[in-house]
């Protein structure tokens, strides 16, 4: 069934050795030039051959290294052991596309707000209106180590901080009028009167301006955050202009899609203001008997180490430092600095408020596919799981890869023709810019 409204796809990516996938590297089919321009390119070719409304990376300032203080379990078994500047990747993909959205995680704790700003108006410039940033507090301790900070903020007030960092960053963005630059070469260069000082003195911050980088074709970036916490969640619905999400199922996905946009309205949105998309993971063959062949190959890769190093880095804890079933005391609980969700989804999957090492391995499936919901099967049967979600529970999706590039090329050419059918999914790019694309206005300010 048709909503009428289309699906906005997203694909999950990294600047880096693996996808979210921890074991993509061992794959057989999985290339090996992350280090390389021709990977990213190759990306980006195959992601605007589907039409995919946006190329979003990922980012972590600092590679896994909170279990067993130490990093050599990552170096060996390449844990997410290289991570790349996700700008200049995003960059190189930019430029080998024309349509396709451009997304950049940077962290609003380690970088200041004027340097922020500029660097997406110039990636927003130069890709002409496609670009997008993924709002992120960080969240280890090895961020802040390799950052030059003594410890991590607490996590709602880094969400304060965040607050008046995007406040900075977006009055920078408003610092030009539209027509500003006037480009006369017998008359005005750029009108001074359009152009403002922001003199921002904050708690936090202080930034003046003149801002350097005129607006764009889509005026400012597309803003994504990704917040599960009930702080986050606020952060999200008042800044967010698209919202990824994770859904451990369709039926907590409906009930937290409503209660998001109940959100919304608190905060003086209209409700399909904003673009909510979950992460899932999907493993497409040409029949269902081969997707299963290709997930057999998929789930033989992961050894149990992946997990472990992987929850120990997301909520800034390490796991090596307990027996594998004695439980967390209720300090240490309180004390988990990393991601709350994580923490929050096993404690009620398992019933225990204080879980063990087993149950925290069990219950998230980190370093597994399980990690997010799995859409497999044939073309046929990836659509129908999409097409369930869609409208209820979502507007569209963040595709992590099972492996790369392999992952989004079988899903441009299998999956994609048959969301099309449906009129699930759009047969090309209607507009220039990735607002246009996902139909999310020009600020008015
Ligand atoms: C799809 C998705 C992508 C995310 N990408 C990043 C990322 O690249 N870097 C990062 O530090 N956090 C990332 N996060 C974490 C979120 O920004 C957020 O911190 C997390 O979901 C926990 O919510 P909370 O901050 O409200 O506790 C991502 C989350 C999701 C769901």
């Amino acid at each position: 069934m048709t909503t009428g409204r289309q699906m906005a796809l997203v694909a999950f990516l990294q600047a880096q050795n693996c996808t979210n996938f921890p074991a993509s590297w061992r794959h057989p089919a999985a290339v090996s030039d992350f280090l390389t321009p021709e990977y990213y390119r190759r990306l980006g070719r195959t992601l605007e051959d589907g039409a995919f409304h946006l190329a979003f990376f990922d980012d972590r300032l600092a590679i896994p290294d909170v279990y067993a203080d130490d990093f050599s379990v990552t170096m060996r078994e390449g844990i997410r052991a290289v991570k790349l500047d996700p700008m200049l990747c995003a960059m190189t993909l930019g430029n080998a596309t024309e349509r396709l959205g451009v997304g950049v995680t940077y962290s609003t704790t380690y970088y200041e707000p004027f340097h922020v700003a500029r660097t997406f108006a110039t990636l927003d410039q130069l890709t002409k209106g496609r670009a997008a940033w993924n709002v992120v507090t960080s969240l280890n301790s090895s961020e802040a180590a390799n950052m030059g900070a003594r410890s991590v903020l607490e996590h709602d007030l880094r969400y304060d901080r965040a607050e008046e960092f995007l406040t900075v960053v977006r009055g920078h963005w408003r610092g030009w009028d539209d027509d500003a630059l006037i480009l006369d070469k017998q008359g005005l260069f750029a009108d001074p009167d359009r152009v403002r000082r922001l003199d921002h003195k904050g708690e936090w911050f202080q930034s003046r301006g003149p801002f350097t980088v005129p607006r764009s074709p889509q005026g400012e970036p597309i803003l994504i955050q990704a917040g599960q916490s009930g702080r986050g969640r606020q952060f999200a619905a008042k800044w967010g202009d698209l919202v990824f999400v994770i859904y451990p199922n369709l039926k907590v996905g409906q009930k937290s899609y409503a209660e998001f946009k109940d959100e919304l309205e608190k905060q003086g949105r209209p409700r399909d203001s904003v673009r909510i998309a979950p992460a899932v993971y999907t493993v497409v063959g040409e029949t269902q008997a081969q997707a299963e062949d290709r997930r057999a190959v998929i789930d033989a890769l992961v050894k149990p180490i992946d997990g472990l190093v992987l929850l120990s880095e997301v909520l800034n804890f390490d796991f090596a430092a307990k027996g594998y079933d004695d439980p967390f005391t209720p300090e240490e609980m309180d004390g988990i600095s990393g991601i709350q969700a994580f923490r929050d989804r096993v404690v009620t999957l398992s019933g225990r408020s204080n879980p063990s090492p087993r149950d925290f391995v069990e219950f998230t499936r980190r370093g597994t596919l399980d990690e997010f919901p799995v859409f497999m099967g044939s073309p046929k049967q990836i659509a129908d799981q999409m097409e369930e979600w869609f409208g209820t529970a979502c507007d569209g999706f963040v595709l992590a890869g099972s492996v790369a590039p392999g992952a989004y090329e079988d899903f441009v050419r299998l999956v994609v023709p048959e969301l099309r059918r449906r009129g699930l999914f759009h047969k090309g790019y209607e507009g220039a810019t990735l607002r246009e694309n996902l139909g999310i206005p020009k600020p008015v300010f």
